[in-house]
């Protein structure tokens, strides 16, 4: 239970009757008001569209200073885990709490690497697909039917049946994401392969054919490694707290990750960067900035500068950072230092941070402005950039997931609402309407 801070009287001002609230202290961030009590206590419930002012939850995994621009998985900065450490460490950090140790490690990568085939009868669903159906609809699909394949393993209230699910769906995302690429293409199906790490693995999936021999491209391996960690958690954002709501019904963990998958598909979650990319080459050239940002601002004409703006952040997001500075290095690494693209983004960047628009709004480029631009450089196609942002952010949503049902004082998720539609009336027949 988190320490209580402070004591907050509630007037109303009409009748004169008064409530007191407490509040919680967070380890770090500005204290929460407990407003539990409001409706039982008070006969009140509040209103917060978008959750503008609620803490859904109380929570060890992330933590964000929107102000600052910090980020923090399980306290360790997301600048030192970019530069660091490892997806696969990452992940481990977020399901268990704490860096693991090189033998912990090893047994937790092999037991990843050990995991991702998938059952035969899982790669026929598929064909069911029309070949041109966007990924995020096969993989949200595939995995709900997961749990279909596991029964031996269903029981949320067993931790080490949770431990075999988080293991599992983080070993076979990869794989069932690499699946709808290939029956995308109508390519063959390519298995994984353990003697390669998970990115490796990853790209083999993805860019091998049966009939050639595939050589990992380090550079691209690293380059995905790093987005993989600057993906793989951000607090209570969407598609973490559909997970959550959903997971809180008691369903099956891959149902609630197949929930996180469909809300992370929205252009205004993870849908961002395949629109980036797109709205990088509608605007085509430097010469056409103005104009677009134009449109950007006229209310009437609903255009977003897409990869700028952010709930929480209203500095720049770290991750953002941390992206661009990869971009030089991959592009450069690649030979590619003059990729238009790039110099689009970056000149759209210094002109948007300047326009009074952006500026008195505080929007910045966000995590996703500049991803699809590495995604596209080691050859990831624009269709499947959501789906790799869904593979890093399966180990948050296992992490928050995990957290929730081991809280003993778990409750399923039901928020109210302020009701404005028609008060009780009578059923009027057919033909007197
Ligand atoms: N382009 C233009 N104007 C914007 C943008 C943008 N990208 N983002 C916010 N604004 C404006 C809004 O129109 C609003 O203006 P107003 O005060 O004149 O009405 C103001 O800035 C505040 O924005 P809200 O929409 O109220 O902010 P909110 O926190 O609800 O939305 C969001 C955040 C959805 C990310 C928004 O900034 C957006 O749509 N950005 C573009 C899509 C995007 O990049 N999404 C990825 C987010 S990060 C992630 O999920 C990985």
């Amino acid at each position: 239970m988190p320490t209580k801070s402070a004591k907050y009287q509630l007037t109303n001002l009409s009748t004169g009757k008064s409530s007191e609230l407490e509040s919680f202290s967070p380890t770090v961030g500005p204290d929460v008001l407990n407003i539990a009590p409001l409706n039982k206590d008070h006969g009140l419930f509040t209103f917060d569209p978008g959750f503008m002012s609620t803490a859904s939850t109380e929570s060890k995994v992330t933590y964000i200073d929107g102000d600052k621009g910090v980020l923090l998985y399980r306290g360790y900065p997301i600048e030192q885990l970019a530069a660091k450490s490892s997806f696969i460490e990452v992940a481990y950090l977020l399901i268990y709490g704490e860096l693991p140790t090189a033998q912990r490690l090893a047994e937790f990568q092999s037991s990843i690497t050990r995991h991702s085939m998938i059952n035969e009868s899982l790669l026929r669903f598929y064909n069911g697909f029309q070949y041109d159906a966007h990924p995020m609809a096969q993989i949200s699909a595939v995995v709900a039917s997961m749990a279909a394949f596991y029964h031996d393993s269903l029981d949320i209230y067993n931790a080490r049946h949770r431990e075999i699910f988080a293991h599992r769906i983080i070993a076979k995302i990869p794989t069932i994401s690499a699946a709808a690429y290939k029956h995308m293409l109508g390519q063959p199906f390519m298995y994984p392969k353990n003697d390669l790490d998970y990115c490796g693995n990853l790209l083999q999936m993805f860019f091998a054919v049966p009939c050639e021999p595939y050589v990992v491209e380090p550079v691209y391996a690293q380059a995905l490694d790093l987005l993989l960690i600057l993906h793989a958690d951000h607090e209570q954002n969407a598609s973490t707290s559909t997970v959550r709501l959903a997971g809180s019904t008691g369903t099956n963990p891959y149902a609630a990750i197949s929930a996180g998958i469909a809300a992370l598909w929205g252009p205004a979650h993870g849908g961002a960067n395949e629109a980036v990319l797109e709205m990088l080459e509608e605007i085509g050239t430097v010469d056409n900035i103005d104009k677009f940002l134009g449109r950007v601002k006229d209310k009437q004409d609903n255009t977003k500068l897409m990869g700028f703006g952010h709930r929480v952040y209203k500095n720049f997001d770290p991750r953002a950072k941390i992206i661009r500075e990869a971009c030089h290095k991959v592009l450069a690494k690649l030979g590619r230092s003059d990729n238009p693209l790039f110099e689009l983004a970056l000149r759209l960047e210094e002109i948007a941070l300047k326009d009074e628009y952006f500026v008195s709004r505080k929007l910045y480029p966000n995590v996703d402005f500049y991803s699809g631009i590495i995604y596209s450089a080691i050859g990831i196609p624009r269709a499947m950039f959501t789906v790799m942002f869904a593979i890093a952010r399966t180990a948050g949503w296992v992490a928050h997931w995990q957290e929730m049902i081991s809280d003993p004082g778990m409750k399923i998720g039901r928020p109210r609402q302020l009701y404005t539609g028609q008060t009780s009336r009578d059923y009027v027949p057919i033909e007197q309407r």
